[in-house]
């Protein structure tokens, strides 16, 4: 081991953090590790990282400092008490948060002498190491430079800007499209299976519909940049097709609460457009 050896600190220590413990060392980058609960780091000192006492202990040992906890509230719980060990350290903040909260975040690492980095793992679930898997960075472009490559066995890096809160902007973005889409998936293959069907015969052709999405995101990104667009008729259509959705779900006992909702914003979308005598795109409405 050379005097050259690059090392960092991983406070937190849930799935996400042990899965990022586990890719620094496996890209044989030293590691130092702290957590609330001390049986999940000293399953990681099995693996080869080291465990730090106390958070005063685990912030002395590097310049950088990968935080994976809960939300930004618990690097409060956690750096309050060292606070005074965060002069000239990188607190690179990969916990999920609204934005207003990372920037407050930031804030507050910097009033203490550190420098901060806010990031936002768009992984497959925990797996890091998935070809899809990245990370959004944002905060100052010399501060994520300057400790890029130390942070490069977590995945692929996609550095968004200056702004503190950008990261979980784009982050938050993304989980907004990805949550109903979960939903979506379990109706849809909850009602193949109660009208007596077969889910693998069936996912094949969600996977196909897929292919579609691009499609669709570039059409209605160019019409959202516009304030959104639509037609009356659309509108209705959307509607019956949400009644079609709902029907199909409920004849079989599937809860089909995610469709009345879609439902409801074809609905006031309609209503919207009679009373402004134009049409009123879901996106206009949504965007307020
Ligand atoms: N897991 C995923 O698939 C995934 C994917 C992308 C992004 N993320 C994001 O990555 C972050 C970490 O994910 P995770 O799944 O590992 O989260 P997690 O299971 O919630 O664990 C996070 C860590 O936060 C610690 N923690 C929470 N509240 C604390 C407090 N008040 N004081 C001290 N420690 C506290 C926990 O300590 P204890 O062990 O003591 O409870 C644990 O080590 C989250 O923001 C999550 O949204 C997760």
């Amino acid at each position: 081991m050379s005097a050259t050896k690059r090392s960092v600190t991983v406070i937190g220590l849930g799935p996400m953090g042990q899965a990022m413990v586990r890719a620094f060392l496996k890209a044989g980058v030293a590691v130092t590790v702290w957590n609330r609960s001390p049986e999940k780091a000293e399953a990681m000192v099995e693996l080869g990282a080291t465990r730090a006492g106390t958070v005063a202990a685990a912030l002395d040992a590097n310049e950088l400092v990968v935080l994976s906890l809960t939300h930004y509230d618990a690097m409060y719980t956690v750096l309050e008490p060292a606070a005074d060990r965060l002069r000239g350290k990188v607190i690179a903040n990969l916990s999920s948060d609204s934005p207003e909260k990372a920037r407050r975040g930031a804030a507050w690492v910097r009033e203490r002498g550190a420098e901060f980095l806010s990031g936002g793992v768009m992984s497959a679930g925990d797996n890091i190491e998935h070809p899809a898997s990245y990370i959004f960075y944002s905060g100052p472009r010399e501060v994520f430079d300057a400790h890029a490559e130390l942070l490069l066995p977590l995945s692929p890096q996609e550095y968004l800007g200056a702004d503190d809160g950008l990261a979980q902007v784009f982050y938050q973005g993304l989980l907004t499209i990805f949550h109903p889409w979960l939903l979506a998936f379990d109706q849809a293959t909850a009602m193949i299976e109660r009208a007596g069907h077969d889910i693998a015969q069936f996912v094949p052709f969600a996977v196909r519909s897929n292919a579609a999405f691009p499609y669709f995101m570039e059409q209605f990104s160019v019409e959202n940049q516009q304030g959104g667009w639509a037609d009356v008729p659309g509108l209705r259509m959307m509607d019956a097709g949400a009644q079609h959705i709902i029907d199909a779900s409920e004849e079989v006992g599937v809860d089909a609460t995610l469709s009345h909702t879609a439902q409801a914003f074809w609905r006031k979308a309609v209503t919207a457009s009679a009373e402004a005598d134009r049409a009123v795109s879901t996106y206009e409405l949504m965007r307020g």
